[in-house]
């Protein structure tokens, strides 16, 4: 058997304790992605995120609301209540709450009691996504937000989706920065033979973790060959750029060109992809995707094309984290261990950036007790 010696398994057990994972309690102080824009109306959204069920709408001004989804009086829904001039009424005993989840009518009596409201989320709503801060309200800065300014470029022709993703947030952000996978995860999709082997490097550092790849020369697939017409057998050069840019956001940069022809002569096609995960439960994350590229702008076939076989490779990326949620979940913890490789740097880094950022959350929080 080539199990290691319990020893090394200890150790490697040892150094798996400094990394997030599903176990990791959700850090509360931060922008996540709570829906598409498109998303919330007129109308109640439900939607359970960072293990508190939350309901959402948006205002006849278009502001967009998030309350905490539990009427204060019997603990019904207010998801299940019906939204009238902008408040919520229960749908048990008919209470109404407004935009900022205070309490402000009892149907069975002349006067509403004070202070009996429910939490009310900020919410931030910027390009196609709205943003929202579960934790302290009065740490909710936009300038926590990660750069992500191309989303609402009319120079990026964008195409959006969402998955749903039974494993842990965690381990999406770490199958975000190490793209060997592409080789064997997506080799029938946008994976190429060459992609595992290629040289990289890393950036780490600032709360930002990177691996950047230049995969040259290589043969295309035809999710980017097609559209970019570098379509010949080692014509072009795939230049990656994966970052880690906050725990809600994580963007993949890909330049393409064709490698024979000299630098003046040579067209630069970009795609961008904005992976935004957001946790559900602690094995459960809401994915949310935004595809941008700037060339065949206004091409509505080649973002239809392009959409459609991106999402098969997306769902290659939910389909394996389900099942490797499912085998770290079947197996006893003293059984368990992983080894890290050198491309695992960056996603080693970045796990270990978000224990300690909820070890200090946590901190912080008994020294305000
Ligand atoms: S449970 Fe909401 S009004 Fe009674
Ligand atoms: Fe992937």
């Amino acid at each position: 058997m080539t199990r290691p010696l319990p020893t090394i398994i200890a150790a490697s057990q040892a150094a798996s304790q400094r990394l997030a994972d599903r176990h990791t309690p959700f850090i509360m102080n931060d922008w996540y992605v709570a829906a598409f824009g498109t998303e919330v109306k007129d109308q109640l959204l439900a939607r359970t995120l960072l293990g508190q069920r939350v309901v959402m709408y948006r205002t006849s001004k278009q502001q967009v609301v998030a309350l905490e989804d539990r009427c204060p009086h019997r603990s019904m829904p207010l998801s299940a209540g019906t939204l009238e001039q902008d408040s919520i009424v229960c749908a048990y005993h008919g209470f109404r709450f407004n935009t900022e989840g205070n309490c402000i009518e009892v149907p069975s009596q002349s006067s509403c009691p004070h202070n009996v409201g429910i939490k009310a989320y900020p919410t931030h709503e910027r390009g196609p996504v709205v943003w929202i801060w579960m934790g302290e309200p009065d740490q909710a800065d936009l300038s926590k937000l990660p750069p992500q300014d191309w989303l609402q470029d009319p120079q990026w022709e964008t195409s959006q989706g969402y998955l749903h993703l039974k494993a842990s947030y965690v381990r999406l952000h770490e199958n975000l920065l190490d793209l060997t996978h592409l080789s064997f995860l997506h080799a029938k999709s946008f994976g190429t033979p060459d992609y595992a082997k290629a040289t990289f490097e890393s950036e780490l550092g600032d709360g930002r973790f990177a691996l950047l790849r230049n995969v040259v020369p290589t043969t295309l697939p035809p999710v980017w060959g097609v559209p970019t017409g570098l379509t010949g057998t080692g014509q072009a050069a795939r230049i990656v750029r994966s970052e880690y840019r906050s725990i809600g956001l994580h963007e993949v940069s890909v330049s393409f060109y064709d490698c024979h022809l000299p630098e003046a002569e040579r067209q630069t096609f970009r795609i961008r992809t904005a992976h935004m995960p957001t946790p559900e439960t602690a094995t459960s994350t809401h994915y949310f995707i935004v595809h941008g590229r700037d060339f065949a702008q206004q091409d509505a076939a080649t973002t239809q094309f392009m959409h459609d076989q991106l999402f098969v490779a997306f769902q290659e990326d939910v389909d394996g984290l389900a099942l490797q949620e499912q085998a770290l979940a079947a197996t006893l913890p003293e059984d368990l261990y992983e080894f890290s490789v050198a491309s695992d740097g960056p996603a080693v880094a970045m796990r270990r950036h978000v224990l300690a950022r909820q070890h200090q959350e946590a901190n912080a929080r008994t020294a305000l007790k």
